[in-house]
């Protein structure tokens, strides 16, 4: 997994959470509820493809068919790009 706007890259295990591995490898993604409703982890992926651990997570129809995504309910398809994202200052 790549973070293209930080020049970040870390490894995901498929059954794992896109935010949970980011955070286990240090880089702290801005999130909230950690359930899929707050939006508040939202990003942009610009190649690649996630699988939902919730049934509808917080995005409407056309974010998801534009590339957004909800990292703390996200687990990957296939290797990721991330190229907006926004980091916790904390
Ligand atoms: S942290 Fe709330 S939707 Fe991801």
């Amino acid at each position: 997994m790549r973070f293209e706007q930080h020049d970040i890259e870390f490894q995901c295990a498929a059954n794992e959470t896109v935010l949970h591995a980011a955070l286990r490898s240090g880089v702290a993604i801005t999130a909230s509820c950690r359930n899929g409703t707050c939006r508040t982890c939202m990003c942009h992926l610009q190649s690649g493809q996630v699988n939902y651990q919730v049934e509808w997570p917080g995005l409407s129809f056309d974010e998801k068919a534009d590339g957004y995504i909800l990292p703390c309910v996200a687990t990957p398809l296939s290797e990721l790009i991330i190229d907006k994202l926004v980091l916790s200052s904390a």
